[in-house]
């Protein structure tokens, strides 16, 4: 592998907590009456900020919010999303990250999380991932968010490395552009793989070991 660091987005890459981001987001669109939201809607929620994340819920509602009324809406989807992740434990780290996230180590490759996510910190130790990355950026570190390079920008900072010497690893089109934006190559998962801007399209996680 040419490149020296891998910046890994969190949420549907590392874990499956995009599917309880869903959920939460359906579960507050359900209680103000959007009753359009629809994992379409979720797609667009991919990689952006929690904020903006509740501008798309919004669009299904007449009613307007002010900005106080919409934080407290933010917060609401939020308690709900953590009580999901609950129970969330080293378990739901899979066989298969784990045992590529050691073997890129092994390789002596640099090893960060670029995530638009605040709940970051909670969820990597949740995994048991709490002290293993040699940096971590993530939604409490910048204002603007994929596809804003910003996230990954600061983990290749905080690495020491150039953004050519870094892979990204995204699963969202908004997080392929950002990788993109930022002069990083991406390598994608899930949605991103099919996405025309992605240069490492992965038809499995371990297949990183393959680049
Ligand atoms: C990203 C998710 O990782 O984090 C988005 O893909 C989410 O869907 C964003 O909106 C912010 O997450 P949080 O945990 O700060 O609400
Ligand atoms: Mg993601």
């Amino acid at each position: 592998m040419k490149f020296k660091g891998i910046i890994f987005d969190l949420d549907g890459v590392l874990c499956s907590t995009d599917e309880y981001h869903y959920l939460a987001w359906k579960a507050l669109a359900d209680a103000i009456g959007a009753d359009g939201f629809s994992r379409e809607d979720n797609k667009l929620q991919r990689g952006v900020s929690r904020m903006e994340s509740l501008e798309v819920v919004l669009k299904r509602c007449a009613k307007q919010y002010s900005d106080v009324e919409k934080l407290a809406l933010a917060e609401r989807k939020n308690e709900i999303y953590k009580s999901m992740l609950g129970n969330m434990s080293e378990k739901d780290l899979s066989e298969e990250v784990y045992s590529t996230l050691l073997a890129l180590r092994e390789r002596g490759l640099k090893l960060a999380v670029g995530s638009s996510s605040k709940n970051t910190p909670l969820i990597l130790e949740k995994l048991g991932l709490g002290s293993f990355f040699d940096a971590v950026a993530d939604g409490n570190c910048v204002m603007r968010s994929k596809p804003h390079p910003d996230v990954f920008l600061l983990a290749a900072e905080y690495l020491k490395l150039s953004p050519e010497d870094c892979l990204v690893v995204e699963d969202a089109t908004a997080g392929v552009e950002a990788g993109v934006a930022g002069g990083f190559a991406v390598a994608g998962v899930g949605e991103a793989r099919g996405y025309g801007k992605t240069n490492y399209p992965l038809g499995t996680f371990s297949d990183i070991l393959k680049i």
